[in-house]
């Protein structure tokens, strides 16, 4: 046998080798079998739920008065370490990506001097009571349409009454707590 004779045989196998690659793709173009995104059978009676969208399934969250009573503010002052990003906490702190929080609990919305606030939120009025502050922190872009703060929120329920009792003792005299029978 000589090299042109193996040379064809190669060529023949590696022939055969690409039809049946290609005629796999084509196939499969063609039939597109439907994957499921996870693997496994659908189970009838399988509770509608857990395919709704993240957040659905989520437990109802104790009201924030109960939660603050259970909140701790040296956990807070950690957890805001994501809001450091854009605010200051400090007393007579700079404004920066958003506006200093010092003293922030039942202060007027979009108050603070020198922050240019979006339209959304000076259009909201009120004040940064514990109920507006927790559902803004859940989802600030969902609680306030039209907010410039970037930021997807805090989906834990006690990590938000940590923040938020840590926000409350930046004060000079700090708000009341709500009473805990309040919270209904
Ligand atoms: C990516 C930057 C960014 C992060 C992170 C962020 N914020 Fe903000 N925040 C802003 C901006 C910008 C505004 C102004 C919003 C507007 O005008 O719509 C704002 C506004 C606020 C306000 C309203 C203040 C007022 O004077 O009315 C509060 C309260 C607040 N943020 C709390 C927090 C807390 C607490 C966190 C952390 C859990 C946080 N923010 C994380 C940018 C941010």
């Amino acid at each position: 046998m000589d090299s042109f004779e193996l040379n064809k045989i190669f060529g023949a196998v590696l022939g055969t080798l690409l039809l049946v690659m290609g005629l796999n793709i084509v196939s499969e173009i063609v039939f597109s079998p439907a994957k499921p995104a996870i693997p496994g059978y659908d189970l009838p009676g399988a509770p509608e739920a857990s395919a709704a969208g993240a957040g659905a399934a989520a437990p109802a969250a104790e009201p924030i008065a109960a939660r603050l009573a259970k909140a701790d503010v040296a956990r807070g002052d950690k957890a805001a370490a994501k809001c450091r990003a854009c605010h200051d906490f400090t007393q007579g702190g700079p404004n920066k990506v958003g506006p200093n929080l010092y003293e922030t609990v039942n202060r007027p919305l979009a108050s603070h001097p020198g922050f240019n606030y979006s339209a959304a939120l000076k259009a909201k009025g009120g004040n940064w009571d514990y109920q507006h502050l927790d559902e803004f922190l859940e989802n600030p872009r969902k609680s306030i349409p039209g907010t410039i703060m970037a930021f997807a929120g805090i989906a834990k329920p006690e990590e938000r009454a940590d923040i938020i009792l840590y926000m409350r003792s930046l004060a000079g005299s700090p708000a009341p707590l709500p009473a805990p029978e309040a919270a209904k």
